[in-house]
């Protein structure tokens, strides 16, 4: 049973066709990451699939129920993006706040939360205030926030958005410990280089359609294009190569070989072979998954995002969710 399912799924406000026909599969235990640019329909795909805005069409199912069901609702947790929470709390008060929403005794509580805590990394400053946490000890309380109640599907979106290239590790290496321990998680980006690092899998949204799916490394290969280096001083029988029918040119201290409609590598291989050379490098060449963005995006200025808060929108999800424990 796969984690997530959607088929046909479309979305309109008003004038805008915010998802148009998404069909994606998730399957359990998966890192699934959703790309793509501001405005492209990446929060709104995680708003229907929590169940938080209605009005869509197709079908969507979680752990092969109907997204939205009180039950479903508890078994998910959800960072929503640009959330507020208030700063007075503490990390420890913050999560007991939640938890009491989520209809945790307080002796389940006291012993969850420097559990949650501790495994986020936040837990020397656990009794300190919120404000007085960097960026990145921010989203990692409120993906602990996310993870009260041991979800199976955990939902976050922008993780890394605005947090600094150390406080951005910590947060992947989180995503993985998460992993590790079963949890299925969908996030969602538009930062590039950055969470597809951990993907599984990738989907790339533009204007509510899937453009491109698949794991980094398949979206990113280019298929004939090989790079080529020898051992220090030899040089490389540019001429020969090119004789044998490929194109060639240097590239740094390599050489790219483009191969030709049904050749292959190997001849170029042998003839290094035979002159006596040393073959030091070869690498399939591949794109980098920004060149391949650049290539399917068009150039579009950003949207306005939603107009409901979404720290309203976790409250009444939170509520939900307790209210059917
Ligand atoms: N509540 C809303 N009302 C009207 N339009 C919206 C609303 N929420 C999002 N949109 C529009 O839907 C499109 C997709 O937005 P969104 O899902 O937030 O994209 P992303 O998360 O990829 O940036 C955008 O054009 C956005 O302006
Ligand atoms: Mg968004």
């Amino acid at each position: 049973m796969p984690a997530i399912e959607t088929t046909e799924l479309r979305k309109r406000y008003r004038k805008i066709q915010a998802l148009d026909g998404v069909s994606l599969t998730v399957q359990q235990g998966e890192i699934f990451g959703l790309l793509g640019q501001n405005g492209a329909g990446k929060t709104t795909l995680i708003k229907v699939l929590l169940g938080v805005i209605g009005g869509w069409e197709g079908s969507v199912k979680l752990l092969d129920e109907p997204a939205g069901s009180s039950h479903i609702r508890t078994r998910i947790g959800y960072l929503p993006e640009d959330h507020n929470f208030p700063d007075y709390h503490t990390g420890y008060s913050l999560l007991d706040f939640y938890g009491q929403l989520l209809g945790m005794p307080g002796a389940k509580r006291a012993k969850r939360i420097p559990e949650m805590l501790e495994l986020v990394g936040v837990a020397d400053r656990m009794h300190y205030k919120i404000r007085s946490y960097s960026k990145g000890m921010k989203q990692r309380v409120e993906i602990a926030q996310a993870l009260m109640h041991e979800p199976e599907i955990v939902f976050l979106d922008e993780p890394t958005d605005g947090v600094d290239p150390v406080g951005r590790r910590e947060i992947r290496e989180l995503l993985l410990r998460l992993k590790q321990q079963g949890t299925t998680i969908f996030v969602n980006s538009h930062l590039l280089g950055e969470v597809e690092l951990i993907c599984d899998r990738v989907a790339i949204l533009r204007k509510g359609k899937v453009i491109r799916e698949g794991t980094v490394a398949s979206l990113t290969q280019q298929k004939g294009f090989f790079l080529v280096g020898l051992a220090p001083e030899e040089s490389f029988p540019a001429v020969e190569v090119q004789n044998l029918g490929y194109a060639v040119q240097p590239a740094g201290e390599l050489w790219e070989v483009q191969l030709i409609e049904g050749q292959t590598i190997d001849p170029v291989i042998a003839l290094l072979t035979t002159k006596g050379l040393h073959l030091r490098h070869l690498l399939e060449k591949r794109q980098t998954l920004e060149d391949l963005f650049l290539q399917t995006h068009q150039k579009e200025s950003g949207h306005p995002a939603g107009s409901r808060d979404s720290y309203d929108e976790i409250i009444d999800l939170k509520r939900a969710q307790g209210g059917r424990r």
